[in-house]
């Protein structure tokens, strides 16, 4: 995909490190230029984009989607072009997605399947690649992945039992096996012995409605898991991440690992930091089965979305995402009599960006280096794509927002692009949206318009060992037990 050269003037580079004004050129799909002379080296033909007011932004990373998922019995409204396409118009030129294979099926067949279907994709993406059981071949297949495939994380589905679930001897294989390939673990913290006893105890009490979600995954659920997880990365000495991190006790889990000198990083979903549990007793059943994803939305009484934000403040919770995962009215109808059969998933990744700048920038929760840590940075330092992504600085990948700060928009399902039918944000309207999109250097969405071409985006190789495999390698030397020699 080739495109004139592009020259940003008169904003405000943002990095998460500083926030500086320059003009930024972008020439061939990278940024040429940040800064004094970005203008004097722009070459004949180069397209001007006026910034002023503005700030430039590294694109948003969204480090939790799953487009064209086959999950529960369906598959997800979005596929990998509409659901990148959504991104782009919300800020977003990266997402890593999720292979996740069927339990017993090969990883590598699996990995080829998500490979094909991605190749529609408008952005670039990459894949985290699920280890949903254990054998000789799974070890084997993690090594190809990191070794030929620029796979440089696992994932883990602490629930969903009968199904993609792990037990922990796959969950203490895969681990180890994760840190000796330099590659980072990640789970789904939730015991899933729990969650269906308690689907089964709430359906016996005569509750079959959405409203049973929450009451068979309390945040209880979640914070054993998280530990669970956290206490096996501990005994092997491997760094952990921890997705979706929802409800008070989970973040606690995850800031005294840290607070011991473990590496656990948390990730947050936008829709846990705006959503509360209330929803989920709406009277109308489809709008409450709408909003059935895991973990649920937690109660506003408990703290949760207080915690989550101050986890971002503080830092003991590090990116940001959206688990984008859209199943239409007629997929949440199929639990229609048993909640546990309501498809899980809810849609954002055309929303994430605006919805956290709203609540993290505009309350003085976050500044605009600390809301870029969270949106794209960390997401690229943690899985080892940083500065190619989550930069403005020569070199990097010429993906950048426009943000205005002014700028507001009202989200609706009416009007925004993701093929689902239904925003969790409906109504909420914000202040400091995107105003224009690039992605490899090209212009996608300009104040409304989006500009997306299916096929433009890339796989984006991870390479394994990152900076805390090479911390987590010398600790574990260091701590080396030895043997007494005795006479
Ligand atoms: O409810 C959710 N989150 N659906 C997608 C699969 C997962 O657990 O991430
Ligand atoms: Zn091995
Ligand atoms: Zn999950
Ligand atoms: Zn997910």
């Amino acid at each position: 995909m080739s495109s004139a050269p592009l020259l940003i003037r008169g904003g405000t580079v943002v990095n998460a490190d500083r926030e500086e004004r320059a003009d930024v050129l972008c020439v061939d799909g990278r940024i040429a230029a940040v800064g004094g002379d970005a203008a004097s080296q722009a070459p004949a033909g180069t397209q001007t984009l006026d910034a002023s007011g503005q700030y430039v932004l590294p694109g948003g990373i969204d480090p939790h989607t799953h487009m064209q998922l086959p999950f529960m019995g369906t598959v997800t409204m979005d596929d990998f072009y509409t659901g990148t396409a959504a991104g782009l118009a919300g800020g977003t030129t990266t997402i890593i997605d999720f292979v996740i294979p069927d339990p017993k099926e090969p990883l590598m067949d699996a990995y080829r399947k998500w490979r094909g279907w991605a190749e529609k994709s408008a952005a670039d993406y990459s894949f985290h690649v699920a280890v949903t059981w254990w054998s000789d071949q799974v070890h084997a297949d993690m090594g190809t992945l990191v070794r030929e495939e620029g796979v440089n994380s696992f994932k883990h589905f602490m629930a969903y039992k009968n199904a993609i679930m792990c037990d922990d001897e796959t969950l203490v294989n895969s681990f180890k096996r994760a840190l000796e390939l330099g590659a980072m673990p990640t789970v789904h913290a939730e015991n899933g012995e729990l969650v269906y006893l308690l689907q089964q105890e709430v359906a016996k009490m005569g509750i079959t409605g959405p409203e049973g979600h929450p009451l068979a995954r309390p945040p209880m659920v979640e914070a054993e898991a998280a530990n669970r997880a956290i206490a096996i990365a501990d005994v092997l000495g491997v760094p952990i991440y921890v997705v979706h991190v929802s409800c008070a006790e989970a973040a606690e889990a995850i800031a005294r690992a840290r607070a011991r000198g473990q590496r656990v990083f948390g990730e947050v979903l936008a829709g846990h930091l705006l959503v509360d549990d209330s929803v989920y007793r709406d009277p109308d059943f489809a709008t409450a089965a709408a909003h059935v994803m895991s973990p649920p939305f937690r109660p506003r009484s408990g703290g949760h979305q207080e915690a989550l934000w101050r986890g971002l403040q503080s830092g003991q919770l590090h990116t940001t995402a959206t688990d984008h995962c859209t199943f239409c009215a007629a997929q949440k109808a199929m639990g229609r009599d048993n909640f546990a059969k309501i498809p899980n998933g809810t849609g954002g990744v055309e929303e994430r960006m605006a919805a956290i700048w709203d609540g993290g920038v505009n309350t003085g929760r976050l500044t605009p280096s600390e809301f870029v840590a969270i949106t794209s940075a960390n997401a690229a330092r943690l899985f080892n794509i940083y500065p190619r992504k989550g930069f403005v600085g020569p070199g990097a990948d010429a993906d950048l927002v426009l943000w205005d700060p002014e700028g507001t928009k009202t989200f609706s399902a009416r009007t925004q692009h993701s093929k689902g039918d239904f925003n969790i944000f409906e109504g909420r309207t914000v202040r400091g949206i995107p105003s224009h999109t690039v992605s490899q250097g090209r212009v996608v969405f300009a104040r409304g318009d989006l500009r997306a071409e299916q096929g433009a985006g890339r796989y984006v190789h991870r390479p394994a060992f990152g900076a805390n495999f090479q911390a987590v390698h010398k600790r574990v030397q260091d701590l080396a037990p030895s043997a007494v020699a005795r006479a």
